[in-house]
């Protein structure tokens, strides 16, 4: 006769009687599973206490006791090495609590997508440029990356997800930055994601399109949201061909408003297909008062303005802002970037609400925690067919990939998105214990 012991989560370890033995788990494994533990007359006290300790004992906590000693590869923030970055052995995640109510999800990667924020190493871009090494020296020892695709290893009960899923979103929190606690990014085979900051994968996305996702949709959406963009605006993309550009068009589209792109001329078809009615070359004389022509506009996203020597040579705002709306809206001309002084107001009103910026603009700053419903509500349109990321390069998750896709971001001139592939690399490796 047999007994069946179900473990509900992904632990590595399976126990056989009399004597309980811990296996590595095969490879590639996600789903939940059983252990059996035959019962013979032979028993001795000895196994029957063990037996009762395994099934009293809390699986989870076991599971993911044993999840904490297996090893993965992760990249890392290394000033010292060739574009600040290289990849190393660490202790993969465990499940656990983050804060008082933000639980997390033990996830897979499979794919995670690299934005200029990661390049410029995530505090970089709040500060002159000439700050960029210290920035790199400061979040050394981080894991960058934000975004991420992957399956689900082991989830809190009720919480929504199940060992299998496959999820997307965002693998941490920026602000979770503190002087004594590194970022745990997506650059790597494990993460363990807060529970409201991912969501079901669009089924019509690849792992890459999934992961090229969360950072640029959620920050053109909740920018879109914010300037209450609906049927019928108008709405100016600059830099519509870039990671946010291209599906800011597609998602202010999705909302309902016509939308004229800015981009250079080899981008236009591209930016035509994303959903703009118009596309305004940049690098032809007159194209400010072409955008003038097309306007007045109800919001413009601005995704080129920033801190950037090369991009503050190019800076629209004050060339394009009397073609903004005056009336209603505040804020309607929406930049990305900018000094640091306008990042402090972006960040006064993340935090707080409230809005310090003068009349007619703000910096927006993206809000990850309490994203999930925006990604299910992404992932509807994708499977919908109405968002379609583009991956303009793939890069392999090795120390040459990820300066690859790093040297590709500083460039400015990447059309959609650069992703990273998790899955084609070896598989997580399981210490012997
Ligand atoms: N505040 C936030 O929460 C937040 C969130 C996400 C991103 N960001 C910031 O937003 C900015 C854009 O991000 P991204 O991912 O879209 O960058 P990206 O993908 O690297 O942008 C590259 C694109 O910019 C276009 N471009 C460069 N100079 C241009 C110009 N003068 N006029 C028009 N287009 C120009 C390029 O087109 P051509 O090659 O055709 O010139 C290229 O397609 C970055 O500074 C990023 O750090 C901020």
């Amino acid at each position: 006769m047999e007994a069946l012991l179900v473990v509900p989560s992904q632990p590595r370890t399976l126990v056989t009687s009399p004597t309980p033995t811990v296996i590595a788990w095969p490879q590639g494994a996600s789903q939940p599973h059983t252990a059996l533990v035959p019962r013979t007359p032979h028993h001795t006290l000895a196994a029957r206490l063990l037996l009762a300790f395994v099934i009293t004992t809390d699986v989870h906590a076991l599971a993911r006791s044993n999840a904490g000693k297996r090893t993965m590869r992760a990249a890392v923030y290394d000033p010292g090495a060739p574009q600040s970055t290289s990849v190393v052995d660490q202790a993969a995640p465990k499940l656990h609590k983050k804060g008082f109510c933000r639980g997390g999800v033990l996830c897979e990667v499979r794919s995670c997508g690299a934005n200029p924020v990661d390049a410029k190493f995530v505090i970089g871009d709040k500060f002159p440029e000439s700050w960029l090494p210290w920035a790199s020296r400061r979040v050394a020892g981080s894991t960058p990356g934000f975004d991420f695709s992957g399956v689900v290893i082991d989830a809190p009960a009720g919480s929504g997800f199940a060992a299998g899923d496959e999820v997307f979103g965002f693998a941490e929190d920026p602000a979770s930055l503190r002087p004594w606690r590194p970022l745990h990014g997506s650059f790597c085979e494990v993460v363990d994601a807060p529970l409201d900051q991912i969501s079901h994968k669009p089924s019509t996305l690849s792992w890459q399109e999934a992961a090229a996702c969360p950072l640029v949709c959620i920050t053109a959406l909740q920018a879109l949201e914010q300037h209450g963009v609906s049927e019928g605006q108008k709405v100016l993309v600059i830099g519509a061909s870039g990671g946010v550009g291209h599906v800011a068009v597609q998602i202010a589209r999705c909302l309902g408003a016509e939308v004229i792109g800015v981009c250079s001329g080899r981008n236009a078809e591209f930016v035509e297909k994303c959903g703009a009615s118009v596309v305004v070359d940049y690098r032809q004389d007159g194209y400010i008062e072409k955008i003038a022509e097309h306007g007045p506009y109800d919001v413009v996203l601005d995704a080129v303005s920033s801190a950037d020597a090369r991009d503050k040579a190019a800076s629209y705002i004050e060339r394009v802002k009397p073609y903004v709306k005056t009336d209603g809206d505040r804020h309607n001309y929406v930049v990305f970037g900018g000094a640091t002084r306008h990042w402090f107001l972006a960040g006064l009103k993340r935090f707080t609400g409230l809005n310090c910026f003068g009349r007619g603009f703000e910096l927006f700053w993206i809000r990850m925690p309490g994203s999930s419903k925006s990604l299910s509500r992404l992932a509807a349109w994708a499977d919908e067919g109405q968002l379609k990321p583009t991956v303009s390069a793939t890069f392999a998750f090795d120390e040459a990939g990820v300066r690859g896709a790093f040297e590709a971001l500083r460039s400015r001139r990447t059309a959609g998105k650069v992703v990273i592939d998790v899955s084609s690399s070896p598989s997580i490796s399981s210490e012997s214990v």
